[in-house]
């Protein structure tokens, strides 16, 4: 697929058999000076990279990357690869942790009815019925820092936010879906997925392409910051 001729260096549209709207974000794994374009139609998301040599992003530009980040509950057909899913879980561990200790491990989950009785299960995961996949994301309390709770929900959490926007890089549209500390989510998706006692179900992220394309946005307040003292 040939871009070059209409890729501008801020958002743009083009029709070219469905309208695309281009959003450059830079990537630094890839080097400068290329950049990944999301392209974004009904379906499929696809992702190309181009080389542009005059490539200047703006501040604003990489913000609006984050603040493009949703929720995304409903999807559209198309499978997560495995190159996606190895991508995905790289930025996972790619996240802060209390004195390096990585106490969060995932389960990956691909079966349809695995799927369904999260979904189930979980009072906020009706969705997982039609995500192509679902990531557990668990802490091992053994493994986190002075083996405490707090460290391991605050490193996982950093994890999951991680894998967010990792999707939202790749075109995938990913939800949260809460599972700690709710305990009947907790003992639910414990059996479920025969977790070890030291194992703890933090939140299962459902995974699929966007069937539903959110506004950007920042829940910016700044009744909601204290300078120097409360
Ligand atoms: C701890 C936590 C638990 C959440 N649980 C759910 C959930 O069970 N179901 C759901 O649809 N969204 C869940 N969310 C997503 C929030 O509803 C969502 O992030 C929030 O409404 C802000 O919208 P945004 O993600 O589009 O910016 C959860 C988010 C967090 C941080």
């Amino acid at each position: 697929m040939v871009v070059t001729g209409f890729y501008p260096p801020s958002v743009g549209q083009q029709e070219a058999g469905a309208r695309f709207l281009c959003r450059p974000a830079p990537i630094q794994s890839l080097g400068a000076p290329w950049a990944l374009l999301r392209i974004e139609s009904p379906v499929p998301v696809a992702i190309l990279r181009l080389r542009d040599n005059d490539m200047s992003i703006t501040i604003d530009e990489k913000l609006d990357f984050i603040f493009g980040r949703r929720s995304i509950r409903v999807y559209a057909p198309g499978e997560v690869s495995e190159a996606m899913l190895t991508k995905l879980l790289k930025a996972a561990m790619a996240a802060p942790s209390a004195m390096t200790k990585d106490p969060w491990r995932f389960i990956v989950v691909r079966d349809t009815s695995t799927l369904s009785q999260m979904a189930a299960a979980l009072p906020g995961g009706k969705m997982l019925s039609t995500a192509a996949l679902a990531l557990l994301v668990c802490g091992d309390l053994e493994a986190a820092f002075e083996r405490q709770l707090s460290f391991l929900l605050q490193d996982c959490s950093a994890s999951i936010e991680n894998l967010l926007l990792c999707a939202h890089v790749l075109g995938l549209g990913a939800c949260w879906v809460g599972v700690h500390p709710d305990e009947t989510s907790v003992r639910q998706i414990r059996q479920l997925c025969s977790l070890p006692t030291a194992v703890i179900p933090v939140a299962v992220i459902s995974l699929g392409f966007p069937g539903e394309q959110p506004e950007s946005r920042t829940r910016y307040n700044p009744d909601y910051v204290h300078f120097g003292k409360w």
